[in-house]
């Protein structure tokens, strides 16, 4: 139940049937008791300014923003925070009382607190990283590694110029790798990270050899549809720790609840559940 003062926010894509947001969000407004709502937002991308318009004339608190949106929102944005411009993209969007938008991204934070709390042994810090795939979540999850202390991170792509791109923004933590050279540069790896579509439902499956990976490397996947990606299953196959991508769509949802709805919410077993559908 919702009062007239309820506070608004709510997510913007095109298209945005797929969307979990509303699911994970709704879940956390219903269980802190919060006097709001969060919505679903079909745009599409000639409507985009007029939607923003709309959120400053509706007195939203604020919006989630996905595909095909990012780039273009930033935009209409009052401001960009370091995050979203080093990551090319916002994913999040708070008003405050006069309407003035600043652009956030949460994807870096979702995918280092995912890992946090996942894994309470993990270290950044202790060593070299793998990063395979060089497109806009490669780009949230480097400026989370870096952040968090990350000493060198070596990316893996196919096109080779989007991953040497990336290197040079992100200097001097980034060093290229070959795609065809990947299963030899996991030799000294920590943590390996894919973030191609390769291995999602659909698409064709991640085709490395772990053989060179060290047994202590701790190894995870964004995507998360399957849960368990055949990557994940080799790696617990021959005893790596791993993570699923899950986590990292909770955990990015975190800081736009708590900046609208004024309450930071926890990311648990339960929800993870009714986001899968199995509850
Ligand atoms: P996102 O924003 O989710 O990262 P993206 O920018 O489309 O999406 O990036 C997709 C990533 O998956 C890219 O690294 C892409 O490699 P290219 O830069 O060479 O396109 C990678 N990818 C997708 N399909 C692939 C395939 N069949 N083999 C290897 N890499 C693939």
């Amino acid at each position: 139940m919702i009062s007239g003062a309820a506070k608004l926010a709510g997510v913007m894509g095109w298209p945005i049937s797929h969307s979990k947001s509303p699911i994970l969000h709704g879940y956390w407004l219903d269980h802190y008791h919060v006097d709001g709502a969060y919505i679903p937002m079909a745009v599409s991308p000639d409507s985009l300014g007029q939607a923003v318009d709309g959120l400053r004339a509706l007195g939203f608190k604020g919006s989630n923003v996905t595909v095909p949106h990012k780039q273009a929102i930033m935009s209409y944005c009052d401001i960009i925070a370091d995050d979203a411009r080093m990551i090319g993209a916002v994913n999040t969007l708070v008003l405050d009382a006069d309407g003035h938008i600043t652009g956030s991204n949460t994807d870096h934070a979702g995918f280092i607190d995912n890992l946090r709390l996942s894994d309470p042994s993990w270290d950044p810090k202790s060593g070299t990283a793998v990063v395979l795939g060089a497109g806009g979540a490669a780009r949230a999850v480097l400026y989370g590694l870096i952040r968090a202390g990350a000493p060198k991170i070596r990316v893996a792509n196919r096109t080779l110029d989007r991953a040497r791109a990336l290197a040079e923004d992100f200097a001097p933590h980034v060093e290229v790798v070959a795609f065809s050279d990947t299963a030899e540069a996991l030799a000294d790896c920590a943590l390996l990270v894919n973030t191609t579509s390769l291995g999602m439902t659909g698409q064709p499956p991640l085709d490395l050899r772990l053989d060179a990976l060290p047994k202590s490397a701790l190894v995870t996947d964004i995507v998360y549809a399957p849960l368990v990606t055949p990557l994940l299953a080799e790696a617990m196959k021959r005893g790596n720790r791993t993570v699923d991508g899950l986590g990292m769509l909770l955990h990015q949802a975190v800081p736009g609840f708590e900046a609208w709805f004024g309450v930071r919410p926890a990311v648990t077993q339960d929800l993870r559940e009714i986001v899968l559908g199995t509850k």
